[in-house]
């Protein structure tokens, strides 16, 4: 089941997101918190940021990399985090913030899941959305039981992240946690801000259940908050 809750501003979305977090923290001894990129998760980590070191007991993890990319480099996903987000920048290098191995290769992603197994589990996940309707990178068409899996962008996603790599080429494939993964999580906290994500926000919420909208998936869990904004909940 989905909570839907509609606020005014991105900012106000970054502040549920937030208060997510300390809820986690508050209540969990040792939470895995598996965390998103992208603009929409600007705010949230400059305001992590500012705060300062992340409490001592958070694990945390994220949901993407493109392939081949390390940590030091421009545009992939943990550079995106750690540049913006130097508190997690510290987790990373304490072994404490778990990256997703960007190789691809089955035995590594295997031992990953493991360790986030090992871990605990998720107990909060943090996503964005994609127009298409992604989560992740998990494109449409993408199986709902693949775990964690090397696969190709689709065409918008490539598009949307042209700015991150200019003037490089925008890379073709990725490594992603599986629609299997992010389900298995115990509590699921999406964001989508700005108008861009309104068709993908209304297919996720009232289209078909499917992998033609891989965010529709998120229906089928027992503990999901959707916060937009105005712009992207629509009229
Ligand atoms: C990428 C990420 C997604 C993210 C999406 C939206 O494709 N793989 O996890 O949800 O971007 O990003 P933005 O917040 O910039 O719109």
């Amino acid at each position: 089941m989905i909570e839907v809750r509609i606020v005014d501003t991105p900012d106000e979305a970054t502040t549920a997101a937030l208060a997510e977090l300390d809820l986690v923290l508050a209540r969990t001894p040792r939470p895995l918190v598996s965390f998103a990129t992208g603009a929409t998760f600007a705010g949230l980590y400059a305001r992590l940021a500012a705060r300062g070191p992340l409490p001592p007991q958070l694990l945390a993890t994220h949901l993407d990399e493109y392939l081949g990319f390390r940590p030091g480099d421009r545009g992939g996903m943990v550079h995106e985090i750690v540049t913006s987000c130097p508190p997690l920048g510290e987790m990373l290098r304490r072994g404490t913030f778990l990256p997703v191995p960007s190789s691809g290769e089955p035995q590594e992603l295997a031992a990953h899941a493991r360790k986030l197994a090992a871990a605990g589990g998720i107990e909060l996940q943090f996503l964005g959305i994609g127009r298409n309707g992604h989560l992740a990178f998990n494109e449409p068409g993408t199986a709902r039981d693949l775990g964690f899996h090397r696969t190709l962008l689709a065409g918008t996603t490539r598009t949307d992240a042209r700015a991150r790599f200019a003037p490089a080429q925008v890379p073709r494939e990725a490594v992603t946690a599986g629609l299997a993964t992010i389900l298995g999580a115990r509590r699921i906290v999406l964001l989508a801000t700005g108008t861009s994500k309104r068709a993908a926000v209304q297919a996720m919420l009232a289209g078909g259940i499917g992998p033609q909208t891989p965010a529709s998936y998120l229906r089928e869990h027992e503990h999901t908050l959707v916060v937009l904004d105005r712009a992207a909940a629509g009229p």
